[in-house]
């Protein structure tokens, strides 16, 4: 088991498979942003190697994200060894949906659980304001296709001010009425070049509760509070499903942190919103033994920081959202 400096038990992995996109959200990347040749990339037997060590160190549940990891070539094949790589008990997807309507059954059929699904408002105009191009129909394709396919649903929107502030919150969180998904509100985040425009129309966990409740009707804790992961997890009365609220700025989860982040280019990523991160791909590239990089690994685990700094405005510009994967 690898346990941090601070007594955490780090068993998650998010796995970032490559930096592009082929949507621009507004609150993930600049409009003109240049993404990293496929050279410069992990390639599949380096991450899989790297995902089969830190299954070794006790890591048991990975997240593939990009990025948009639907452009990566031969994802349907990494996910059938990392679900079948000894340890690993769950292996799930964050994806944009807009290639899901015909990848969510072979990836089922190799052994993915679950997919989060950005989905930022109903709106088909509003929708293509929020990721400057995108179609809102092929996501509302590709998250069909999911629950066709029997994948576990959980939908992620980004509240912005200006962009998908007009009852959007309620209606996603109408979804949740009669689908079994759940529908999570991330408070935006600030991080790299564009944290000016994150920090100053980020939407609170407090303002949209209170829109929904005006909407729907109260919000009903789940579990009796707890957290679940890192959301805040509550039911509308008889809805199917549940809505969540992440706030990593107004309520931070860091005491309960359990993840790292290996990036697509061979980067290990210690904290999401700090800039500490070792490169594993050098040394990997390099001839390093497994036994070598195993303790890399471990001593890099314990390096971990304790949380982010945005109480005391210390925001983390080296990279931007799409290239750590959330
Ligand atoms: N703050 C919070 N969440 C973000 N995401 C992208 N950028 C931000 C941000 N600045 C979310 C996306 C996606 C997940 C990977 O991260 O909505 O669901
Ligand atoms: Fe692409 Fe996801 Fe970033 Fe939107 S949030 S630009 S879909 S990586």
């Amino acid at each position: 088991m690898a346990t941090d400096q601070h007594g955490r038990t780090i068993n998650y992995l998010r796995v970032s498979l490559t930096d592009a996109c082929n949507l621009r959200c507004v609150y993930c990347m600049p409009e003109h942003m240049t993404f990293r040749p496929g050279s410069a990339l992990l390639q599949d037997d380096e991450l899989l190697m790297l995902i089969g060590l830190f299954a070794e160190l006790g890591f048991e549940k990975i997240r593939f994200t990009g990025g948009e990891p639907t452009l990566r070539r031969n994802l349907v094949e990494l996910i059938r060894t990392t679900a079948n790589t000894p340890g690993i008990k769950s292996v799930g997807l964050t994806t944009n949906g807009i290639l899901l309507d015909y990848l969510a059954r072979p990836l089922r059929d190799a052994g993915l659980d679950r997919v989060n699904v950005s989905l930022d408002t109903l709106d088909e105009a509003r929708f293509r304001q929020i990721t400057r191009w995108g179609n809102l129909r092929d996501v509302l394709a590709g998250i069909e296709a999911a629950e066709r396919a029997g994948l576990r649903i959980k939908i992620n929107a980004v509240p912005v001010h200006g962009f998908n502030d007009n009852g959007d919150a309620a209606e996603l969180a109408r979804l949740t009425l009669d689908r079994n998904w759940q529908v999570r509100f991330i408070e935006m985040m600030p991080l790299g070049g564009i944290a000016q425009f994150q920090q100053a129309n980020v939407i609170t966990e407090a303002q949209l509760r209170q829109r929904i409740d005006t909407a729907l009707g109260p919000l009903a804790p789940e579990n009796n509070g707890q957290l679940d992961g890192e959301a805040r997890v509550y039911r509308l009365k008889g809805a199917k499903g549940t809505v969540g609220f992440i706030s990593p700025v107004s309520n931070p989860f860091c005491a309960g942190c359990n993840r790292l982040r290996l990036l697509a280019d061979g980067i290990l990523r210690l904290c999401l919103l700090r800039e500490n991160e070792v490169d594993l791909g050098k040394p990997l590239r390099a001839g390093w033994s497994r036994d070598r990089l195993s303790k890399l690994i471990r001593e890099s685990v314990h390096q971990k920081p304790w949380g982010h700094g945005l109480a005391d405005n210390s925001i983390a510009l080296n990279r931007a959202m799409s290239e750590i994967g959330g």
